[in-house]
C-alpha cells in the first residue's frame, strides 16, 4: 500500500492536497499521481529487461484513461487490448498498430476485420477464430492464447488459466493450431498465456513459464518453429492490505526469465500487467454526505457507489479507506462505508476502524487506479464523475464528469408513444 504525506492532518496526493482537489473538481473524483504511474512502469521494466529483452503491454483494460494511456506511451510501454475500443483508444493516445497486441475471446467477425483493417496482430484464442480469420486475411503474424491449465488470482472470477475457463486454446491442441496457421499461411511469431489476475506470488508465474517453455520446445522439434516471444500473461498483484507486502519483482522476473533462458531459444519476454502499474497510482476521492446509526453499525454514506467502484461490491474486494481531511488520527469508531446505490450490497468498505466522522468529511480509497473508473457504470442513472491527473502538486482534469443529458442522448422513444 502507497503512503501517502500529509500536512496539518491533510493528506496529500503528488503533492496537491486532497481536500482541495475535492473542492476544486467535486467529488466523487479519480485521481492519478501521473510519477507513480512512471514509477511503476520502470520498476517492472527495469526487473525483467536487466534479464532479457522485455515488451512491457500494459493491460488497458485496467484503465484506459486517454491522458493515463499518454503517459505509458512516452514510458515506451506497448499495449494488451481486447477490444476494438481498447485499439482506438490506444491508437488515438498515440500507440502505433505494432506496439498493440491484442487479446479477445469469443471474437466476432466483424472484430476480426477491424483489427485486420488497423495490422493489429491478433494473439488468437480458438480454432475457431484462426479459421475465422483466416477467411479474412492471410500472411499475416500471429501467435495464440493457449489454457495452460494453471490458473490463480485473487477470486474464483479472475482466474482465467484453470482448464474449466472459456480461455485460450486447450493445452493439449495447441500444437494443432499451430501447424494449421502455418498451412492456413499465417506466420506463428508467440505464444500466450494468462493465469489470472492478483496474484501475489511468484509461483504460479513459474509453473506457467515451465508450460510456456515445454510448448515451445515441442513446436520447434515437431514443427521446427522458432518463436519469438513468449507472453506470460498479466495479473501482478498489489498489496490492498496494509498487513500485506508488495511482491518481489526480482524474484517473479528471474523465475521467469531464467526458465525461458534456459529451456528456449526465444529472445523475447512479453508480461501484461495492469493492476501492478495503475492500481496504488490512483485514489477515489468520495464525501461523507450522511451518517446513520442503526440498532447493528454505524454507516457512513458517501457518494460513491458501486456505480464509481464496484470491486468490493462484486469480488469482495478490500479497498482501504482513510480519511483524507484527518489524515493520520487515530481511529475512534467502526463504520461500514456505502453508497448511494439502491441495493443491499453497495459497500465501499465495510467494519473499518476510522476517526469519529462529520457530514462533510471527505475518504480516499486507495489503490483505486485498476478496474476502478473502468469498471463504473451509470447504474441509477448516475452519470460517470471526473477523472484527474496530478503532478508535482499540479492538477489536470483528464476526464469531464458526465451529465443527465449524456445518459438520455442514446435513448430513443417511438414516435408512437408520444400520443
Ligand atoms: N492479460 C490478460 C489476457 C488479461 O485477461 C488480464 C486481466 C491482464 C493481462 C491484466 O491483469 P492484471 O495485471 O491487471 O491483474 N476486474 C478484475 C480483474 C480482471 C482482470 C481481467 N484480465 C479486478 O478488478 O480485480
Amino acid at each position: 500500500m502507497r503512503k501517502f504525506e500529509s500536512v496539518d492532518d491533510q493528506m496529500l496526493i503528488g503533492g496537491a492536497r486532497a481536500v482541495d482537489l475535492a473542492e476544486e473538481y467535486g467529488t466523487p473524483v479519480y485521481v492519478t499521481d501521473e510519477d507513480a504511474v512512471r514509477t511503476n512502469y520502470r520498476a517492472v521494466y527495469g526487473a525483467f529487461s536487466r534479464r532479457m529483452p522485455t515488451r512491457i503491454n500494459y493491460a488497458c483494460k485496467a484503465n484506459s484513461n486517454l491522458a493515463i494511456l499518454r503517459v505509458l506511451e512516452q514510458e515506451g510501454s506497448c499495449i494488451d487490448a481486447v477490444s476494438i475500443g481498447e485499439v482506438e483508444a490506444c491508437m488515438r493516445a498515440g500507440f502505433s498498430s505494432e506496439r498493440i497486441l491484442y487479446t479477445g475471446v469469443n471474437v466476432s467477425n466483424h472484430e476480426l476485420s477491424a483489427l485486420v483493417n488497423r495490422n493489429i496482430t491478433i494473439n488468437i484464442d480458438s480454432l475457431s477464430e484462426l479459421e475465422r480469420l483466416a477467411d479474412i486475411t492471410s500472411g499475416a503474424s500471429v501467435s495464440f492464447r493457449m489454457n495452460p491449465e494453471v490458473g490463480a488470482g485473487h477470486h474464483e472470477k479472475v482466474v482465467t488459466g484453470a482448464r474449466s475457463t472459456k480461455f485460450g486454446v486447450p493445452k493439449g491442441r495447441i500444437i494443432d493450431a499451430y501447424s494449421r496457421a502455418i498451412e492456413l499461411g499465417f506466420r506463428p511469431v508467440g505464444l500466450h498465456a494468462h493465469i489470472g489476475a492478483g496474484v501475489q506470488v511468484a509461483e504460479p508465474f513459474a509453473n506457467v513459464t515451465d508450460v510456456l517453455v515445454s510448448v515451445a520446445q515441442e513446436l520447434e522439434s515437431k514443427l521446427g518453429l522458432q518463436l519469438e516471444f513468449i507472453d506470460i500473461g498479466g495479473g501482478i498483484g498489489i498489496p490492498y492490505r496494509p498487513e500485506e507486502s508488495p511482491m518481489d519483482l526480482d524474484v517473479l522476473a528471474e523465475a521467469v526469465t531464467s526458465r525461458i533462458k534456459n529451456g528456449t531459444s526465444v529472445q523475447q519476454v512479453i508480461v501484461e500487467p495492469g493492476r501492478y502499474i495503475i492500481a496504488d497510482t490512483t485514489v477515489l476521492l468520495t464525501t461523507v454526505v450522511d451518517l446513520k446509526e442503526t440498532p447493528d453499525k454505524m454507516f457512513a454514506g458517501v457518494d460513491a457507489g458501486f456505480n464509481t467502484l464496484v470491486r468490493p461490491a462484486f469480488y469482495g474486494s478490500y479497498h482501504h479507506v482513510a480519511v483524507a481531511n484527518k489524515f493520520g488520527r487515530p481511529g475512534e469508531m467502526v463504520y461500514d462505508v456505502a453508497g448511494p446505490i439502491c441495493e443491499s450490497g453497495d459497500h465501499i468498505a465495510r467494519e473499518r476502524l476510522l476517526p469519529r466522522l462529520e457530514e462533510g468529511d471527505l475518504l480516499a480509497v486507495y489503490d483505486a487506479g485498476a478496474y476502478g473508473f473502468s469498471m463504473s457504470s451509470q447504474y441509477n442513472m448516475r452519470p460517470k464523475c471526473r477523472e484527474v491527473l496530478v503532478r508535482q502538486g499540479r492538477t489536470n482534469l483528464i476526464r469531464e464528469k458526465e451529465s443527465i443529458d449524456d445518459l438520455l442522448s442514446h435513448d430513443r422513444i417511438p414516435a408512437r408513444l408520444m400520443i
